[in-house]
């Protein structure tokens, strides 16, 4: 995956100005600075970079307005991958010590998921800025309590959905909120996947370590590793949360040792009765991922980057005489009614939200964001409260599964920037 730069990306954005761009995506305000900040570097850390963080690395390594300072991990392999993207960095076996480290800004976690509060409850202590690979918590009192502890530390927070860099994404939001399509009808998303997600091991006692996503203690499965990034399209669209949240989750499949479920389905109920769903299977990939938008007057499906016109020119001949053949039939049956008419789905191949497929996910621009925001000292808007909402619904609706009742968003957990009609106190 490429680097891509701020200057490309406005490229591949097309016709979107700054101002609708910062209306639809107010943390791309961590630009503004941008020639004032030329000559000065963030000093930034890891922790834990495994698959994940090596990534983040790579992007890092790349910008020159990033210094890597350190990596702290405490397994050898993670650390040798480290050190051949960023071979000046030193290393820390605990990442206490790390933080003690005074020519460190700001620290990137990238640890498993029940690892990430401690960690980044002890960097704000510790006086950095932070970056946590989403999921941020494992429950939602830690979300919460890192959330305030940040607001409490006035240092920058970023959480790594990267969906909220991605010009195809930003493109269908910037679409949806133009009211181009009309009124939102609902949200499908899914991630389909066939495998086992099953990392191989170089022991049998390292099996938990290394497949830290399969195992309760550590995880919460596909809604925190997955549904996390799609939810965050129905916040980000409706401009508020769903307050509802019920599902269902088993185990069908990948029985061997999983502690998690291999089959999730989610239905998240906004106060207009407008849901969404999330559904995730790991034994069947037809339909892959995406997050469909379903409006009054056309549907957008972000990740294969296109849109659709609710209307579409008349159906091919031979569909129509379908349908005409089956009205007919239908039609002489009394129950059915004479206004019973076949819903043929929208066949039209749409139209593309780039002129071309973007060279990055939004990843390498979000860690852009996150040095010119560690520089400036100056939070962007909105970026820690997507996140946390984010990471919140992927942990009501697991509560949900795992009660298998209905939840409702508890009020001491939504926070006073809720409906993206205030802005942080610290931009
Ligand atoms: N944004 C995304 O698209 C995306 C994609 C994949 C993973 N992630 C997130 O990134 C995080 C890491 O996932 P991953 O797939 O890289 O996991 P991983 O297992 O590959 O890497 C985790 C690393 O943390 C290290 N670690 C564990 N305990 C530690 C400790 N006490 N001190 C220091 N290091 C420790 C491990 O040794 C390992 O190197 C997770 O939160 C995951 O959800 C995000």
């Amino acid at each position: 995956m490429k680097n891509i730069d701020r200057r490309q990306f406005i490229k591949e954005m097309g016709m979107i100005s700054g101002g609708v761009l910062l209306a639809t995506s107010p943390w791309f305000s961590a630009f503004s600075d941008q020639k004032k900040t030329v000559g000065s570097k963030a000093r930034i850390a890891i922790i834990g970079p495994g698959s994940r963080g090596q990534l983040l690395l790579s992007f890092l390594a790349k910008n020159p307005k990033v210094e890597i300072v350190a990596i702290a991990d405490i397994y050898q392999p993670s650390i040798d991958a480290a050190l051949k993207i960023a071979p000046k960095a030193k290393v820390y076996k605990n990442y206490k010590s790390l933080l003690e480290d005074k020519n460190i800004d700001a620290v990137v976690i990238s640890t498993p998921l029940d690892k990430h509060y401690q960690m980044v409850m002890d960097a704000f202590d510790a006086g950095k800025h932070v970056f946590c690979e989403k999921s941020i918590a494992y429950s939602l009192e830690h979300t919460y309590t890192i959330y305030q502890k940040y607001l409490s530390s006035k240092k920058i927070f970023f959480v790594g959905q990267q969906r909220l860099f991605d010009p195809r994404y930003i493109h269908a939001i910037q679409m949806v909120h133009s009211g181009e399509f009309g009124d939102i009808s609902g949200f499908r998303t899914f991630w389909h996947r066939n495998n086992d997600w099953r990392r191989p091991v170089p022991s049998a006692n390292m099996d938990e370590y290394i497949n830290w996503r399969l195992y309760k203690a550590h995880s919460k499965g596909i809604m925190t590793e997955l549904a996390c990034h799609q939810l965050q399209i129905g916040t980000w669209a409706m401009r508020e949360i769903p307050n509802k949240v019920m599902g269902h989750g088993a185990i069908t499949f990948w029985k061997e040792k999983r502690e998690v479920y291999d089959n999730v389905s989610c239905i998240y109920v906004f106060d207009n009765g407008v849901k969404m769903n999330y559904d995730s299977v790991l034994s069947n990939k037809f339909y892959g991922l995406e997050e469909q938008i379903l409006c009054h007057k056309g549907t957008i499906e972000p990740e294969k980057s296109k849109y659709y016109y609710e209307e579409i020119p008349p159906a091919p001949a031979f569909l129509q005489m379908v349908n005409d053949v089956e009205n007919a039939m239908f039609g002489a049956i009394p129950f059915a009614g004479t206004s019973w008419v076949p819903e043929t789905a929208n066949t039209n191949n749409g139209h593309y939200l780039l002129d071309k497929k973007p060279e990055s996910d939004g990843t390498s621009l979000m860690l852009e964001a996150f040095a010119e925001a560690v520089i400036t000292q100056k939070q962007p808007a909105l970026i820690a409260e997507e996140g946390y909402y984010a990471t919140a619904l992927s942990l009501l609706g697991h509560q949900a599964m795992e009660e298998e009742r209905v939840l409702i968003f508890p009020d001491e957990f939504k926070l006073d920037y809720l409906n993206h009609k205030k802005t942080s106190s610290k931009v």
